[in-house]
C-alpha cells in the first residue's frame, strides 16, 4: 500500500466520523458528502476516483441515477459501438450481463480498476452527481438516461430490499418514499444529480447525450440512431436498410436480455464487496409501475418537488 492511499484511507475515515449521516437504503448510513448521500464505501470509491482514475479525451462515460435504466443504456451503446464485432445470433450480450460490458467508476476497488485492457474508446459508467467527478473528465463526452423519479423511487425500493444488508429490518416503502423527498438516498438528492447533468448537457450539447428512459421506450430506433451519431459511429443508410437498428433494440429489449439464461442466475460483482444478483437488474421493465404503489397524496407531493426543483431549467417530467 502506498503513502497516497494510506492518507486517502485515513481521509476516509474521516470523513465517516465526520460528515452529517443518515438512514441508508441497503446500508446501515448515508453521509453527506458535499451535498450528496453516499454510503460509506462509495464515498471511498469517489476519493478513489479523485487520486487515481486519468481520463482520456475519448472516454465515453454512461451517467445515471440508480435504476433509471443504466442496464440498458450498458446494452444499448455496447452492442452499438460493437456492432461490427459480432452477429446479432452470436452476441457478447447472449453470455454476458451488459453490466459486465463497461466498468462502473463507483466500485470500491484499490488501485482502481486497471482499465488497461479496455478498448477504445474506453467506456465507463457513473452515478456520482456531475459535479463530484474529476475535472479531468469534463471534457469527455457523456451520455445520461434519467427516468421519471416515481418509477425510479419504485424500483429503487424494489431493487434496495433485495440486496439491503439481512442485519436491517426490511425498508418501508413510506421510509424509502420519506427519505427519497428529503433526498436522502445513494447519490441522491435524484433532483440536484439529474440537473447536474441537463445544465452541463444545455451548456455542452455535444459532449452531453441527454436521453430519457420513457424516450427510450417509446422510440428506441430514434434512440439508437442517436447514440451511434454521439458515439462517432453513425448508422449508415446500408445499416439502416439490413435492420441493424432493429436487430440492437430487440437485442437490447427488456424481453429478450430478461429471458436471457445469463441474467437469470449467478452474480455481478461490483468492486470488492457488492455482488448483485443478476436477475434483479430486471423486474418489470415499464413506465408508470408507480401507478400500482404510490397514493395520490405521494405522488403530489413528488411531482410538487419535481416541478419546484427542475422550475426555469426547460427539463419537464
Ligand atoms: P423496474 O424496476 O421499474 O422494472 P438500472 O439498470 O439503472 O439499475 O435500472 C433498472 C430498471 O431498468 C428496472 O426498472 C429494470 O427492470 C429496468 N430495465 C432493465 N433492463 C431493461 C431493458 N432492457 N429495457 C427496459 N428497462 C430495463
Amino acid at each position: 500500500e502506498d503513502a497516497e492511499y494510506k492518507k486517502l484511507c485515513e481521509n476516509h475515515k474521516h470523513l465517516i466520523e465526520t460528515l452529517p449521516k443518515c438512514n441508508g437504503w441497503w446500508t446501515p448510513h448515508l453521509h453527506n458528502y458535499n451535498g450528496f448521500w453516499l454510503s460509506p464505501d462509495i464515498l471511498k470509491a469517489n476519493l478513489l476516483l479523485h487520486t487515481y482514475f486519468k481520463s482520456h479525451p475519448t472516454d465515453i462515460f454512461l451517467a445515471s441515477f440508480m435504476k433509471s435504466g443504466t442496464t440498458w443504456l450498458k446494452a444499448l451503446v455496447f452492442s452499438t459501438l460493437n456492432r461490427h464485432c459480432y452477429t446479432f445470433s452470436d452476441h457478447y450480450l447472449h453470455k454476458h450481463n451488459p453490466h459486465s460490458a463497461f466498468s462502473p467508476l463507483d466500485a470500491e476497488s484499490y488501485p482502481i480498476t486497471d482499465f488497461t485492457n479496455s478498448s477504445t474508446p474506453r467506456v465507463f459508467s457513473t452515478h456520482f452527481t456531475r459535479t463530484m467527478l474529476p475535472a479531468c473528465m469534463s471534457s469527455c463526452k457523456f451520455v445520461y438516461v434519467c427516468r421519471d423519479p416515481k418509477d425510479v423511487l419504485i424500483s429503487m425500493w424494489h431493487f434496495m430490499n433485495k440486496i439491503r444488508s439481512k442485519d436491517l429490518p426490511p425498508l418501508s416503502l413510506d421510509e424509502a418514499f420519506e427519505l427519497f423527498c428529503l433526498g436522502v438516498s445513494d447519490y441522491g438528492p435524484f433532483w440536484e444529480q439529474v440537473l447536474s447533468y441537463w445544465s452541463a448537457s444545455l451548456e455542452y450539447p455535444d459532449k452531453i447525450l441527454f436521453l430519457k428512459y420513457e424516450d427510450m421506450k417509446k422510440e428506441p430506433e430514434v434512440v439508437v440512431k442517436k447514440l451511434a451519431a454521439f458515439v462517432g459511429k453513425p448508422i449508415t443508410v446500408e445499416e439502416e436498410e439490413k435492420g441493424v437498428v432493429r436487430e440492437i433494440v430487440k437485442l437490447c429489449s427488456f424481453e429478450n436480455l430478461s429471458n436471457l439464461e445469463v441474467n437469470k442466475e449467478g452474480f455481478e460483482k461490483f468492486g470488492r464487496l457488492v455482488n448483485i444478483e443478476k436477475r434483479d437488474f430486471f423486474r418489470k421493465g415499464v413506465i408508470g409501475d408507480w401507478k400500482n404503489y404510490l397514493t395520490k397524496e405521494m405522488k403530489e407531493r413528488i411531482d410538487g418537488i419535481t416541478a419546484q426543483k427542475f422550475k426555469g431549467s426547460g427539463l419537464i417530467f
